[in-house]
């Protein structure tokens, strides 16, 4: 029991839980994976062997860094029957849609021949999540295009797979950027877990009726397209295409402001940061470096972001409520530097944050205390009556 709580079933009565992977300091703006600050991983550390240390608990030296590695290869491609799917879909379907049906497909070629409480088969759903996450993105991506898919390859790293099979064509050669590259790896580890997040309760909720991981992980997918949640980032590169020049961000920092007008500031204000988010800061960063090796320094967008984050910080509504950039405010403008559109934005999150997803359902599944969560309501409904006759409806 902790104080008027109760810890019931991997959810606290008010749906939270314990858990030992991510910490946030809200108030400090303090992000940490298992105990690293966010700013360390980012800066010295591959998506991959952030997403080891997720699962493991510690970061892996050479050996199993490169065991690893190989072993995420190894499954990145998808069975020839799933890949038959994407035909089911319009060819301008969203491409969230399309992640959410094929993901939860997985459960029909790999669920009935796993025991989840067997850490072999765990393993097993472990690697195959992440290993094709980016294929099944960068597929949802050439079917909308028209293209043809491109299988991944094993000579290339996880970032420089996923723009291969996002960019390259059968016609010509394909270099993925190694910069470009090393920034959307980065981009990988600031999405790679948030700690209890609407998504991520969705994933524990599911799969704490027994649910297989591959629907679960849907349903987490699911729930981060919202705008509110992982849409965020397609919502607010939209918003700044719809303000375009600086002389206009006074009219939407006005409108922010309105309580009658229910416009918000995209990609600011956070449940739990009161202090600027640390992915934000990291983000900037890697906005600047990605613009400065694509030689688009004065990128409009970047700028205009830029200055709507300097006056909203100098304006008191926002001091005063705390509401600072978060992970969403840079980085659509980063992947639309990238070229990845803007419909694909969430899509790149959802990849990245399976990894902590799927750490958080194993966390649940192997707590020996953990039940089906089960969160109570306040009723506010009418008291007990009877029904009445029909003439007296
Ligand atoms: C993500 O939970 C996670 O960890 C999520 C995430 C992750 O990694 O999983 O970090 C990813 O979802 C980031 C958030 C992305 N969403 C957006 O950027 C959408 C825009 N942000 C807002 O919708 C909002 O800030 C929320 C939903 C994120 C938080 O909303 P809350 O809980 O209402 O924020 P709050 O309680 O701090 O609000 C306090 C006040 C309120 O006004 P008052 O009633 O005090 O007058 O600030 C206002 C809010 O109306 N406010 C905003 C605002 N966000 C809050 N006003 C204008 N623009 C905003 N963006």
């Amino acid at each position: 029991k902790t104080g008027m709580f109760t810890y019931d079933s991997g959810f606290l009565s008010t749906g939270s839980c314990k858990s030992a992977i991510t910490f946030i300091d809200g108030d400090k703006g303090e992000l940490l994976y298992r105990g690293y600050p966010i700013e360390q991983l980012a800066d010295q550390c591959t998506f991959l062997e952030v997403a080891y240390l997720l699962r493991k608990g510690e970061l892996p030296n050479a050996a199993q860094k490169d065991e690893f590695e190989r072993s995420i290869k190894n499954h990145a491609m998808l069975h020839d029957q799933l890949m038959r799917f994407y035909n089911g879909f319009r060819r301008d379907a969203h491409p969230m849609a399309i992640m959410v049906g094929i993901v939860g497909a997985l459960s029909a070629f790999y669920h009935e021949a796993m025991d989840f409480s067997d850490e072999e088969h765990r393993t097993m759903s472990v690697y195959r999540l992440i290993a094709k996450l980016p294929t099944i993105v960068a597929m949802a991506y050439k079917y909308n295009m028209g293209q043809q898919f491109m299988f991944p390859r094993n000579d290339l790293n996880y970032a420089e797979n996923f723009m291969h099979m996002m960019f390259a064509t059968p016609c010509e050669e394909y270099k993925p950027n190694p910069v470009v590259a090393h920034a959307l790896d980065v981009i990988f580890t600031l999405h790679a877990d948030h700690e209890q997040n609407a998504s991520t309760s969705t994933v524990r909720l599911a799969g704490s009726s027994g649910a297989n991981p591959f629907a679960c992980i849907s349903a987490g997918i699911a729930c981060l397209w919202g705008p509110a949640h992982g849409g965020a980032n397609e919502a607010c590169l939209n918003m700044l295409e719809e303000i375009g020049d600086v002389s206009r961000v006074g009219e939407y920092i006005k409108r922010a402001k309105d309580k009658d007008d229910s416009f918000r500031l995209m990609g600011f204000g956070h449940r739990v940061y009161k202090n600027y988010d640390p992915r934000a800061k990291l983000m900037r960063k890697v906005c600047y470096d990605v613009l400065g090796e694509l030689g688009l320094e004065n990128d409009r967008l970047f700028k205009l972001a830029m200055e709507l984050e300097r006056i909203a910080l100098e304006d008191d509504f926002f001091v005063e409520r705390k509401l600072y950039p978060n992970v969403d405010f840079y980085s659509g403008i980063v992947q639309k530097a990238i070229g990845i559109p803007t419909s694909m934005f969430t899509c790149v999150f959802a990849l990245a944050r399976t990894v902590g997803w799927i750490t958080q359902w194993e966390e649940m599944i192997t707590d020996p205390e953990y039940k089906i969560g089960r969160p109570r309501q306040l009723y506010v409904g009418p008291a007990r009556r009877d029904v009445p006759d029909m003439a007296q409806r």
